[in-house]
């Protein structure tokens, strides 16, 4: 029996892509070996990469303004990447605090320009997202960089800013499950280990007019431009994370991409949160209604106790991964592109019953 599973990433995957890999991985197209050992360079994997970045293009609706990247080093490496690129100089950039991920790029944003916190949501335990009226914002600043959905406390915007000053997004954690407001945005960056692919590979978008000004005098991987003018291709990709995302994004094509994915996010998380809303109280979501994930839905239950075994009994039933993140605890269910409905039907019966 297949689990359900909750994790936050990497995720579940659909089981039609797992199988689909499995059976042509030793000998991949008649080729009398594995894609993952023949060159980058090759004609088979020269189709693969191209045929993704275009599945990439097309299911993300990217307007020809920006280019896309496929790198390593994840989201993570990223937060290190915007300003090194964007802030060459000194410049000044604005961070929106929202979680522990939105604080993670602003911390690692401090080695490397000038940056302020532009709104904190620490003080009220990041159950809330900023309403646009309450982020301070600076005209001089190169950018306002914010976390679309933070993954541990189970919160997204809903509200993008509204500025003249340009926008950097985080959208690791809710990508291709809601449309990009591409105006807004210079960069567009995440990792694909929650609703694209495995982990190992980060999709960046980057508008064109502003790679002609990043900084230069940085190491070769550092710099967007370097990786744009090379079609992704300026090192050894990360050729098996790239396959599977290929197949993935066939997949949600197949399922009728991008509005299909919202709606089916809507669904699943509307699930859970009606059984967190019909429990008169044992089940408690902390965050604002306003700023309730779609895609990681947190909550608690009257006590640790009872949390430990709801996680345990679930896993029995093959429902695994609920567990909060470590820094916050409670429950959380990651509901993520591949998750079918019916292992979120399975959690909200589950839910009752245990209640
Ligand atoms: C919103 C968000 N940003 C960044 C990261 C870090 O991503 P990575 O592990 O790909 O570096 C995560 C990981 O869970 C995340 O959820």
């Amino acid at each position: 029996m297949r689990a359900v599973n909750f994790c936050a990433g990497p995720c579940t995957l659909p089981l039609s892509v797992l199988e689909e890999a499995q059976a042509e991985f030793v000998d991949y197209a008649g080729t009398g070996m594995a894609l993952i050992e023949m060159s980058h360079r090759s004609p088979e994997y020269d189709l693969v990469h191209n045929e993704t970045l275009d599945l990439v293009r097309s299911l993300f609706a990217v307007p020809d303004a920006f280019d896309i990247l496929l790198l390593q080093g994840g989201a993570t490496l990223q937060f290190a990447m915007v300003p090194l690129n964007l802030l060459p100089d000194g410049g000044s950039a604005g961070y929106v605090v929202s979680g522990s991920w939105g604080r993670a790029a602003f911390k690692d944003a401090t080695h490397h320009g000038d940056v302020h916190n532009a709104w904190d949501g620490s003080e009220s335990g990041f159950t809330r997202m900023p309403a646009a009226d309450e982020i301070e914002i600076r005209p001089e600043w190169r950018y306002l960089h914010v976390t679309s959905n933070e993954t541990i406390a189970g919160i997204r915007m809903t509200e993008w800013p509204d500025t003249d000053v340009r926008l950097v997004g985080d959208m690791s954690s809710d990508y291709l499950s809601r449309p990009i407001p591409w105006e807004r945005f210079d960069v567009v960056y995440g990792g694909a280990q929650k609703n694209l692919g495995p982990a190992g590979l980060a999709i960046v978008f980057v508008r064109r007019s502003v790679l002609a000004e990043t900084n230069r005098d940085l190491a070769a991987y550092l710099r967007w431009d370097i990786h744009a003018d090379k079609n992704s291709l300026y090192n050894t990709p990360p050729v098996f994370a790239i396959y599977m995302m290929g197949k993935t994004l066939k997949w949600i094509q197949s399922q009728g991409g991008l509005a299909a994915m919202e709606a089916a996010a809507q669904a699943r998380a509307g699930l859970v949160y009606e059984a967190i809303d019909v429990s008169d109280g044992y089940y408690r979501s902390p965050v604002d209604p306003a700023a309730r994930s779609l895609m990681n839905v947190v909550f608690r239950l009257p006590d640790e106790d009872s949390e430990a075994r709801f996680v345990a009994e679930a896993k029995d039933r093959q429902l695994l991964s609920l567990k909060g993140h470590r820094s916050v605890g409670g429950i959380r269910a990651s509901l993520y592109n591949a998750m079918p409905m019916s292992g979120v039907e399975a959690l909200a019966s589950f839910m009752e019953s245990f209640r």
